[in-house]
């Protein structure tokens, strides 16, 4: 089956209290949001494989470990050796080894789907993150010279591949090109081989891999580290390279050097990440989800203070990007993204045909891709995406880009796909997002398209310098409100709604203009962490089918702010009590507040900025029940962070 997972791989030293197995568990368990359906790990030991692989979370596998369950595996037939590893399941003299957490799309997870895969010889391990197209084939062929697959998964037929082209004698470098030219799909792939003593040959086309390596120094040894995800290297290093499509790398202690699949050296520049191992630690919070909403007051100025310049009424990005010059051409802007960076860029909509008078259209990236769109010259394909590694959102772009559009990002991840795909790029500093439900990436994004949608208004001549500075000014306002409001006495008024509401049959999300996107994303939060039904709905529109769904034991919240559309909301409110429906009034609208049966009030603040203060009370809602029906709030079930496959 196909998976989207998170690989890692290390070679050599990882530091005088890390032994090579538990290096690669504690990068699998910074990767572990990423997929955790299963995990496993594969090491060259005393020149021999040594592998162990559990079904469920990481922490099963760590047991497994602790309890020595690493086992070498013997040739072919053998039924391996005694197991190795002491309490911490680290295996003394291991000199390479890889490790995987799988997210499962079909193929259940079980102990022998779960990777590392080995070939029949046992010479060869194998990671992999993505699908090999062609495996049935390569299955057959194998097959038909005798070898018998062990599990169900498209990834095996990688390791024999490799397998026998070493057996008869290949590099192992040599045998995973000639692997790789034959296998069609999508992989981020590492293997491990004793034949190849200390080295790991790893592989990119389609999901994301990156690689750092380090000089012996200051007591530690020599090393290399890979993983699918640069959370997982920033404990050992912050000079990373980012591989490309058709790039094979191969990792030894202090060096990691890149070529094609055709073997020749490529160039590959290291970046620095800025990112710090600590900003992705938990500290004393119970969960990432709650750290994540806390952040968002300095996520919001971490994006935007730097770049405001208050006193013309303008924002400047770096590199001169998003430029008077670079923008004059864009007539229309097509927003593309998912899920939660979805609902960002429909406000982002809002915004720009308010401020710049743009027409934008926004549309999912998976009904872009496959809708044979039509793109107007001088449109600004404009994706939105936490990770910049989202499958679906990155093909819509690469089309609006065929189909002639300037690609555009607003982006939390630098050295991403995304970012480095597209002309001009806003990066919103949120820091690592670990919650699987997208929280702080969100604030960012409204953030950025904000200003995004500023700067186009005054790049056009459409935004005056005065209701501009007028704007800015209030959004430097909101940080210390959205502080006050995650450290005031809303925490216990969402306490105590969320118990009183909790059980509801389901859930109605109302909003209106730019806070209707807010009420898609309210839903969205309570379906993914909580496990219950909600929809997200255009208040306006409730009355055309929704409002059938109105009884008693039925909760509505409204999200409503003074404004231009506020009243209209009202009566929405008036219609569902009307019917014996429960109404939660969300915002800043007091009249709204007054015919409510419970109130999350927020401060008032510019209506086409109310997203980023009404959007908190229902993030924290979503956490609270959740939290009171006993969810695994960070890793919802079924979901993976980043989806980096169709
Ligand atoms: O990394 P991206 O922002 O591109 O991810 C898009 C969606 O997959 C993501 O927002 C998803 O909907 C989250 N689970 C929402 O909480």
């Amino acid at each position: 089956g196909f998976e989207m997972c998170g690989i890692v791989g290390a070679v050599g030293d990882l530091g005088s209290e890390t032994g090579l197995v538990s290096g690669l568990v504690e990068g699998l368990r910074v990767l572990e949001y990423r997929g955790y359906d299963s995990a496993g790990v594969a090491v060259e030991v005393d020149g021999a494989l040594a592998t162990c692989c559990r079904a469920g979370r990481l922490v099963n596998l760590e047991e497994s470990l602790a309890a020595g369950r690493l086992v070498p595996l013997g040739a072919a037939g053998d039924g391996g050796g005694d197991a190795i590893g002491g309490a911490s399941g680290d295996a003394a003299g291991a000199a390479a080894g890889i490790g995987h957490t799988r997210w499962a799309t079909y193929g259940p997870p079980t102990d022998g789907n779960a990777h590392p895969h080995v070939d029949s010889a046992r010479s060869v391990a194998v990671v992999h993150n993505g699908i090999i197209e062609n495996y049935a084939a390569l299955r057959g062929e194998l097959e038909a010279v005798g070898v018998r697959l062990a599990s169900d998964t498209d990834t095996e037929v990688l390791a024999h591949m490799v397998g026998r082209r070493l057996g008869a004698g290949s590099t192992l470098l040599d045998a995973v090109c000639e692997t790789l030219r034959e296998a069609r799909g999508y992989y981020a792939v590492a293997f491990v081989a004793p034949g190849a003593s200390g080295r790991i040959v790893c592989a990119r086309k389609g999901p994301p891999l990156a690689l750092t390596s380090w000089q012996a120094a200051g007591g530690r040894g020599a090393g290399a580290y890979l993983a699918s995800d640069v959370l997982g290297l920033l404990p050992h290093g912050c000079e990373i390279v980012y591989l490309e499509d058709g790039d094979v790398a191969v990792l030894e202690a202090g060096r990691a050097e890149v070529y094609g699949l055709d073997g020749q050296p490529r160039e590959r520049v290291p970046r620095l990440v800025e990112w710090e191992a600590e900003d992705a630690d938990l500290g004393n919070w119970p969960h990432y989800m709650l750290k994540e909403i806390h952040e968002q007051p300095d996520v919001l100025a971490k994006t935007t203070f730097e770049r405001i310049r208050e006193e013309v009424g303008d924002a400047v990005f770096e590199g001169n990007q998003w430029s008077d010059e670079s923008l004059a051409g864009i007539e229309r802007v097509q927003v593309i993204a998912c899920g939660t960076a979805l609902h960002a860029g429909i406000i982002g909509a809002y915004m720009v045909e308010e401020l710049a008078r743009v027409p934008v259209d926004v549309d999912f990236a998976s009904e872009f891709r496959y809708r044979d769109p039509v793109l107007v010259p001088g449109t600004l394909a404009l994706a939105v995406s936490q990770s910049g590694e989202t499958a679906d959102t990155l093909a819509a772009l690469r089309l609006a880009q065929e189909l002639g559009a300037r690609g555009g990002a607003i982006c939390n991840v630098v050295g991403s796909t995304l970012v480095r795909e597209v002309e001009e790029v806003i990066l919103t500093h949120a820091g690592p997002e670990i919650g699987v439900a997208s929280t702080k990436a969100f604030t960012a994004q409204v953030a950025a398209a904000f200003l995004l949608a500023l700067r186009l208004g005054r790049a056009r001549g459409a935004l005056a310098s005065k209701t501009a500075r007028e704007l800015l000014s209030e959004l430097r306002e909101l940080r210390p409100c959205m502080e006050r409001l995650l450290s005031g006495g809303l925490l216990e008024e969402i306490r105590a709604t969320a118990a009183r509401y909790g059980n509801s049959k389901g859930f109605l999300f109302l909003g209106r203009g730019v806070n209707y996107p807010v009420a898609l994303e309210g839903a969205l939060k309570l379906k993914e962490i909580a496990y219950v039904h909600a929809e997200g709905y255009p208040a306006g529109e409730m009355k055309h089918g929704p409002i059938a769904l109105v009884e008693p034991g039925m909760t509505i919240l409204a999200i409503n702010s003074p404004g231009h559309v506020a009243a209209k909301v009202r009566s929405n409110i008036e219609q569902v009590k009307a019917r014996g429906g429960e109404v939660i009034s969300v915002g800043a609208d007091a009249a709204s507040h007054a015919i409510a049966d419970a109130v999350l009030a927020v401060p008032e603040c510019p209506e086409l900025l109310s997203p980023l203060l009404n959007v908190l009370p229902l993030q924290l809602f979503a956490y609270e029940v959740a939290r009171l029906k006993g969810c695994d709030i960070d890793k919802p079930r079924n979901l993976a962070k980043s989806v980096t496959v169709e």
